[in-house]
C-alpha cells in the first residue's frame, strides 16, 4: 500500500492551518493510504467479464454525480458502458470539476461533457421542470456529504425525474456490515448522520427502484503515523472536530496493526417498466 505524501509538511500544520485545508487535499491523502484504485481495477473488468449482459450496456446517457476527478468514473464506463454518448457531470469543488474537465478530455474526448460546477441539489432545483433524463447515473461516495432530507429528497428525484424508464442508478458506497471506517466514524461522533450502503439501499428501494444486482470489494485503509490530513478528512466526514488522540484510540480499539478494513459495494438500482434490451 502507497505511503502518505507530504507527511513532513503537514505534519506541522497548526490545527488553525487545518481548517483551511482543501477538501481535495484531504481526499486525497485518504485515497493514498488505500489500496481502493487497485482493488477498484480489478474489480470493474471483472465484472464486465462475468456479467457481459447487466443492463447498463446499452446506456447512452449518463449523469455522474460528484466524481470528483473522474478517475473511478472514467474506468467504469470504459468498461460498463461502452456505447457512451453523453456526459452530464455535477461537481461542485472547483479544483475536482477543473481536474475532471481535463481527465474527460484526456480518456473520453469521443463523448460529449458537460461539468456543471454546483451541488446535486442546486442541479436538482434548476432541473426539476423539463430537464433531461438518463440512461444511468453514477454516485460513486457522494451520499455520505448530504444530509438525510436532502438524501430523500435526491432518490425521489432520481426516480421520477432523473432516470428515464428502466435507466439504472449505480451506487458505489461503503458497507456498514464490514466496514471499519464507518464504525470508526461511530466512536468518533456517535451523532454522525452518515449512511451506509444498505441505508441508502432500503432509500433506493423505498422510492420505487428495483434491486438489480451487487458486487462487493474489499479495500483497506492504512492509519499508521495518521496526519493533519487523515484529521481533517475524518473529521470532515463527521461533521465534528476530532483530536488527534481521540483519533488515535479510536483506530488502536478497532485494528491493532492501524489498517482500518472495509467493504466497497456497487449496487445497481432500475426503476421499474421496462426491460434490459438485452433482455
Ligand atoms: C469522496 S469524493 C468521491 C469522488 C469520486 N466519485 C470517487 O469515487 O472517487 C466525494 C465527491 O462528492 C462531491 N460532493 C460533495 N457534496 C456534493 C453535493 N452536494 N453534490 C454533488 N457532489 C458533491 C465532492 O466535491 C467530491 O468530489
Amino acid at each position: 500500500m502507497k505511503r502518505p505524501r507530504n507527511r513532513s509538511y503537514v505534519l506541522t500544520m497548526s490545527s488553525s492551518t487545518m481548517k483551511s485545508l482543501s477538501y481535495v487535499s484531504k481526499k486525497n491523502s485518504f485515497y493514498d493510504r488505500m489500496d481502493v484504485r487497485e482493488q477498484f481495477s480489478k474489480t470493474i473488468p471483472q465484472i464486465a467479464k462475468d456479467h457481459f449482459c447487466l443492463g447498463l450496456n446499452p446506456a447512452k446517457s449518463c449523469l455522474a454525480v460528484g466524481p470528483g476527478d473522474g478517475l473511478f468514473e472514467i474506468e467504469f464506463f470504459k468498461h460498463i458502458m461502452p456505447d457512451l454518448k453523453s456526459l452530464t457531470a455535477v461537481e461542485p469543488c472547483p479544483q475536482s470539476a477543473a481536474e475532471l474537465r481535463h481527465n474527460l478530455q484526456r480518456h473520453m474526448s469521443n463523448v460529449d461533457s458537460v461539468v456543471h460546477e454546483k451541488t446535486i441539489q442546486e442541479f436538482m432545483r434548476e432541473s426539476r421542470h423539463g430537464g433531461q433524463s438518463y440512461d444511468a447515473i453514477l454516485i460513486f461516495h457522494v451520499f455520505y456529504y448530504i444530509n438525510g432530507e436532502d438524501r430523500a429528497i435526491m432518490c425521489r428525484s432520481l426516480f421520477g425525474d432523473l432516470l428515464r424508464p428502466g435507466g439504472t442508478l449505480v451506487v458505489q458506497h461503503a458497507c456498514k456490515r464490514s466496514s471499519d471506517n464507518l464504525t470508526l466514524c461511530d466512536l468518533l461522533n456517535p451523532s454522525h448522520g452518515i449512511p451506509s450502503y444498505e441505508d441508502m439501499k432500503a432509500e433506493a428501494l423505498k422510492v420505487g427502484f428495483e434491486f438489480d444486482v451487487e458486487f462487493e470489494f474489499p479495500v483497506a485503509l492504512d492509519c499508521r503515523d495518521p496526519d493533519d490530513l487523515l484529521l481533517a478528512f475524518f473529521s470532515y466526514l463527521v461533521r465534528k472536530e476530532i483530536t488527534m488522540d481521540k483519533f488515535k484510540t479510536a483506530v488502536s480499539s478497532l485494528s491493532p496493526d492501524w489498517q482500518l478494513r472495509n467493504s466497497y459495494m456497487i449496487g445497481m438500482f432500475r426503476t421499474s417498466g421496462v426491460e434490459h434490451a438485452c433482455k
